[in-house]
C-alpha cells in the first residue's frame, strides 16, 4: 500500500512541488500525495496543487480562539483521510501537541540548518551573523518543541564571504529539494526507524 501524505504548506511551496514531482518520476517511492493543507489561501503552492488536480484543504487559524482549538479542527479534517505522514514544507505556524499526538512519529519537517544550531524563523540569517563557515539543511521528526525532534538526514553547504541569508537560502534550498524527497523516501519504503533516542536509516 502506498503511504498517504499530507503537505503542510503556507507560502512558495518550491519542496511541495519538488516532492510531487518526485513522485510522479518515480524517485519517491510507494507514495502519494492525498491533500495539501494550508492555512494561508494565498500560498503559491496552492496554485500548483490546483492545476495538478491534487485536492487541497484551506483553514486560516485566525478564525480560530487559539492554536490548540486550530490543531484540533485540522485533526478532525484530516481523519478521513488516512494520512500516513505529514510533512511540513515552509508550513509558518507552530505545530502543537495536538497534531503531534494523534500522529505519533508520523510528522517530520525540514529546517534550513544544520540543528541543533539555529532553531526557529531566520535560520540563514542566524548562521550568517554567527559567522560560521558551514550551514545546511535538516529533516526531522517534529517532537513537542520547535526544532528539537530527531534528526533524519542533514546537509552540508560552505558559507563563503561573500554570501548573505539570501544566497545561502538558494544554496540550502537546492539541497533541501533533494534532502526531503531522500528523507521521504525513505519513510514510505520503511527504512527509517526510531530508537528511544535516534533515528536509524537502514
Ligand atoms: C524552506 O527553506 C524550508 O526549509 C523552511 O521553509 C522554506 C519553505 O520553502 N521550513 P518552500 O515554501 O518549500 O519553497
Amino acid at each position: 500500500m502506498k503511504k498517504r501524505l499530507a503537505i503542510f504548506l503556507s507560502g512558495r511551496g518550491s519542496n511541495f512541488i519538488n516532492i510531487h514531482k518526485n513522485i510522479l518520476s518515480g524517485k519517491i517511492s510507494n507514495a502519494e500525495i492525498v491533500l495539501i493543507f494550508s492555512n494561508n489561501k494565498n500560498a503559491e503552492g496552492i496554485v500548483y496543487a490546483q492545476s495538478n488536480n491534487l485536492p487541497v484543504l484551506v483553514m486560516d487559524h485566525k478564525n480560530f480562539d487559539d492554536r490548540k482549538e486550530f490543531d484540533q479542527a485540522i485533526v478532525d479534517e484530516l481523519s478521513s483521510y488516512n494520512i500516513d505522514l505529514i510533512c511540513l514544507a515552509g508550513y509558518m505556524r507552530i505545530v502543537s501537541e495536538i497534531i503531534i499526538d494523534n500522529y505519533i512519529n508520523k510528522v517530520i519537517n525540514i529546517h534550513p540548518s544544520l540543528l541543533p544550531s539555529f532553531k526557529g524563523m531566520n535560520a540563514q540569517q542566524q548562521a550568517i551573523d554567527y559567522g560560521v563557515r558551514y550551514s545546511g539543511c535538516t529533516v526531522h521528526f517534529v517532537d513537542h518543541g520547535v526544532d528539537t525532534g530527531k534528526i533524519i538526514l542533514q546537509d552540508v553547504v560552505e558559507i563563503s564571504s561573500d554570501d548573505d541569508a539570501s544566497s545561502l537560502s538558494e544554496k540550502i534550498l537546492t539541497r533541501e529539494h533533494i534532502l526531503y524527497c531522500k528523507a521521504i523516501d525513505l519513510f514510505c519504503n520503511n527504512k527509517l526507524s526510531i530508537t528511544d533516542d535516534k533515528v536509524i536509516v537502514e
